[in-house]
């Protein structure tokens, strides 16, 4: 017999449709499985549609295995590359082809690179601010006017990083920082232009977190990270789940244009 495991109905995302970019690999992957077992309809725009296309598979299995006799949210998988403009304006009109509307907007597609200031090369300065800034803009914008346009009270989470607050060491990623601050910044900012709308919008920040990108990028400064941790270790993808569906979800409605981080107590030291 099932474990009975009450929660309040407010955390549940039925009837809710999310798009999630970078969801296909890291931590918008967890994000996503997240997202779908919490009841979402879903599309994952990513980079890569391949993959997209493949976990998409994944998570619509993973969600009968849960939950055999329940009706499965729909996961559908598009290609963008989010600091193309025109590319974002394709995605929405082909998620909305195949999802009707659009509740929820989830943007973790974004990269950091560890260089000093000085020697960054111009155009991947532009790539940089234009997948991390451009590319939550121009989605946040085109989704809110959806959003606007069909009188949906809707919610959006930027995924920033701690890094848009502090400043880390000992790895130099000056450019990687600010163009955190600006999500985080642009999260208030649009939170408060669009209250009258009723879409909300969030900033969630991850701190250190196990991927197999951020581990290759970094070797050799795991135990470093861990020792300044409060809770002692890097945090699991899979521990950003609880928080993304619970911004997602109702059972926040009274929370906006605020940053929540999700880095085991690093800084608050
Ligand atoms: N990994 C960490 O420790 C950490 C910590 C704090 C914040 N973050 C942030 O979380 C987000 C995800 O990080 P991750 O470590 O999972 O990265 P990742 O590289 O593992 O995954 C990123 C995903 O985004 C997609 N993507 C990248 N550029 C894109 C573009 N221009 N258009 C569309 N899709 C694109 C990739 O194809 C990939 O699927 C990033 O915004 C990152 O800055 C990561």
């Amino acid at each position: 017999m099932a474990t009975f495991t009450p929660t309040l109905a407010s955390f549940s995302l039925v009837g809710k449709t999310a798009v999630i970019t970078g969801g296909a690999r890291g931590l918008g992957l967890a994000m996503s499985k997240a997202l779908a077992l919490s009841g979402a309809n879903l599309a994952i725009v990513d980079l890569n549609k391949d993959e997209a296309a493949k976990q998409a598979k994944t998570i619509s299995s993973i969600f009968q295995q849960k939950h055999p006799n329940q009706q499965v949210p729909k996961v559908t998988a598009h290609y963008a590359d989010v600091s193309s403009k025109s590319d974002v304006d394709t995605s929405i009109s082909e998620v909305l082809a195949e999802h009707a509307k659009i509740t929820n907007l989830i943007t973790c597609a974004g990269f950091c690179e560890n260089r000093d200031a000085i020697s960054f090369p111009s155009h991947r300065v532009k790539r940089m601010l234009g997948v991390n800034v451009e590319g939550t803009y121009y989605y946040a914008t085109g989704i809110a006017k959806h959003m606007i346009d069909q009188q949906i009270a809707g919610n959006m989470v930027f995924i920033g990083s701690i890094s848009g607050s502090i400043v880390n060491v000992p790895q130099r990623q000056a450019l990687y920082n600010a163009s955190k601050a600006a999500v985080r910044h642009l999260a208030a900012s649009l939170a408060v232009e669009w209250a009258s709308h009723g879409i909300r919008v969030n900033c969630l920040s991850p701190g250190y977190m196990l991927t197999k990108i951020a581990m290759q990028e970094n070797p050799g400064l795991k135990a470093e990270w861990e020792s300044k941790i409060p809770l002692k270790k890097m945090g699991a993808p899979e521990e950003l789940m609880g928080t993304v569906a619970f911004l997602s979800s109702d059972a926040s409605a009274y929370i906006t244009g605020q940053e929540i981080r999700v880095d085991g107590g690093y800084t608050v030291c």
